[in-house]
C-alpha cells in the first residue's frame, strides 16, 4: 500500500515523537547511523500511514525497530557480549532477517519457538523450558546451540543425550527479588524457575558449560547490578570453570535513560574476571515502542460516561492490558478530563471487564474513527486469541520508505482450525 509523501509531510502526528526525541539522544550516544534519522521523518506520520490500513492491524515500524537494534548492536560490540531475541515477546518473523543483521540469534521457550528462530533468523538458537518432554528433546538437539535445564533432575535425565551435541546450561535462581509484581518475579517465594542455592549440587556439574538466570522485568541496570552481586556471592565460586553466563531478559536497554554504560562495564568486568562469554536475551527491548495496534470505533454508548466500543479487545488483542495491568498510550489522547471529550475505550467481547482504559480527545469520537495504540509490538500478537470468535488483527510492517506491507491476514478458518 503506497501513500502520498506530500500528504504525509503535511500532517505532523506526534504519535512517536516523544520516543523519537529521547531515542535520538540514546542513538547519538551509541553512534547511531544517519540512515535511521531519515526514517523518523516518515515515521512521525504514522497517523497518516495507519489511516490507509484496514483495521484491526498490528503494524511494526521497521525504522523504530532499527533504532532499537542499533543500540543493541552497539552494546554487543562494546561489551563483547551476545544478544538474543527472546521470541516469547516478539515473533513477527517477517522481520527476523532484519533483526539477525544486528544481533546474534534467538532464544526460545520450547520446540516451536526454537524451530521458528532457527528457520527464520539463524545465528545462535537457545532454548530454556521449565521441563522438556522426551518427544521434543530429540528435535531440540538438532535445532539448538544451547539448551538450559531448570533442575538437576532434568539435567540428569537428558545429559547423556545432550552432551557433545549442544552446549548445556543450568538455570539458577539467585532468590533476589528486585520487582513488586509477583506474577513476573521468578524469585518470588515457591518459584519453580531456577535452582536455588539450597538445591544446588556442585557434584553434578561435570558437562555443564554455563549458568543462566532470568529475574528481571522491564528493569534498569540497577536491578541487574544488584542481582549480579547476589548471584556471584552465591554461585561465583563455580563460574570460573564455565564457558558462558546468560543474564536472561527483562533488561529495558532501549528505554530512554537506561544506563548503557553501566551495563557494558559490568559485562566486560564479568568476562574478564570469570573468563566467560556473556549472553543477554531481552524480548521487550528489541521491539520496545516500535509497534502500533490500529483500531476503529464501532459505536458509542453512554451509561453515566461515554464508552467507545472498538473493533479490538483488551482480552483478545492486548491481554497484558488486563494482566499487568496497564493503560496503553494512544496517539493524540490524554488521561480523562484533560482534553475536551472523555471516553472509556472498550473491547467488542462479552467480557464486562474488556476495558482498555479511560482517555480524553480533542474531538468527539465517531464510528469509523481510527485509534492508534502505541507500543503494541511486544507481548501482543504472540499472546492474542480468538475468544468470542473475535477476528485476529492483521500483521504488517511500516517500511522505511513509508509503505505499509501487510504480511498476514486472518479469517474464519483461523478461528475454526484451533478448535
Ligand atoms: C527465560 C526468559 N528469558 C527472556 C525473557 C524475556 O524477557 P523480556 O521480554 O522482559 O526482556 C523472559 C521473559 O519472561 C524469560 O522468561
Amino acid at each position: 500500500m503506497e501513500i502520498n509523501k506530500n500528504e504525509v509531510n503535511d500532517v505532523i502526528s506526534n504519535c512517536v515523537g516523544m520516543e523519537m526525541n529521547s531515542r535520538s539522544t540514546l542513538a547519538a550516544e551509541s553512534g547511531a547511523l544517519q540512515k535511521s534519522r531519515s526514517v523518523y521523518s516518515i515515521l512521525k506520520n504514522i497517523n497518516v500511514l495507519s489511516k490507509c490500513c484496514k483495521t484491526p492491524a498490528y503494524l511494526t515500524s521497521e525504522g523504530l525497530l532499527i533504532k532499537n537494534l542499533e543500540i543493541l548492536r552497539d552494546v554487543e560490540r562494546r561489551a563483547g557480549c551476545k544478544i538474543l531475541l527472546a521470541q516469547k515477546a516478539f515473533s513477527q518473523y517477517s522481520l527476523y532477517p532484519l533483526i539477525g543483521e544486528y544481533i546474534s540469534g534467538t532464544t526460545a521457550s520450547g520446540l516451536y519457538e526454537a524451530r521458528l528462530g532457527r528457520e527464520k533468523m539463524g545465528g545462535e538458537t537457545h532454548v530454556f523450558s521449565p521441563a522438556y518432554c522426551d518427544e521434543d528433546f530429540g528435535q531440540l538437539l538438532k535445532i539448538c546451540d544451547h539448551i538450559v535445564f531448570n533442575s538437576f533432575s532434568q539435567w540428569e535425565k537428558f545429559k547423556d543425550r545432550a552432551q557433545g551435541k549442544v552446549s548445556c546450561g543450568l538455570r539458577l535462581n539467585p532468590e533476589c527479588s528486585t520487582q513488586s509484581n509477583d506474577i513476573y518475579d521468578p524469585c518470588s517465594p515457591f518459584s519453580r524457575l531456577g535452582i536455588t542455592i539450597k538445591n544446588f549440587m556442585p557434584e553434578l556439574l561435570a558437562g555443564v558449560d554455563g549458568f543462566h538466570f532470568h529475574t528481571l522485568c522491564e528493569q534498569g541496570f540497577d536491578a541487574l547490578e544488584k542481582t549480579l552481586k547476589v548471584f556471584f556471592d552465591k554461585f561465583g565460586q563455580y563460574v570460573g570453570k564455565l564457558k558462558w553466563l546468560n543474564f536472561g531478559g527483562g533488561h529495558h536497554i532501549t528505554r530512554p535513560g537506561y544506563d548503557i554504560g553501566g551495563l557494558i562495564e559490568i559485562i566486560i568486568k564479568t568476562r574478564k574476571e570469570y573468563g566467560v562469554e556473556v549472553y543477554l536475551e531481552p524480548g521487550e527491548a528489541i521491539a520496545l515502542n516500535a509497534g502500533f495496534l490500529a483500531a476503529s470505533v464501532l459505536d458509542i454508548v453512554d451509561n453515566g460516561m461515554k464508552i467507545a466500543i472498538l473493533n479490538v479487545s483488551a482480552a483478545c488483542h492486548m491481554p497484558d492490558v488486563l494482566e499487568v495491568p496497564y493503560t496503553p498510550q494512544i496517539d493524540g489522547a490524554e488521561k480523562p478530563g484533560i482534553k475536551q471529550h472523555s471516553y472509556r475505550l472498550a473491547g467488542n467481547t462479552c467480557l464486562a471487564g474488556d476495558i482498555i482504559g479511560d482517555y480524553s480527545f480533542d474531538n468527539e469520537l465517531l464510528p469509523g474513527d481510527k485509534i492508534i495504540f502505541k507500543d503494541m509490538a511486544i507481548y501482543s500478537m504472540v499472546k492474542n486469541n480468538t475468544f468470542n470468535g473475535m477476528p485476529l488483527p492483521s500483521i504488517g510492517v511500516i517500511k522505511c520508505d513509508g509503505k505499509i506491507v501487510v504480511t498476514k491476514e486472518f479469517g474464519y478458518e483461523d478461528f475454526k482450525m484451533r478448535l
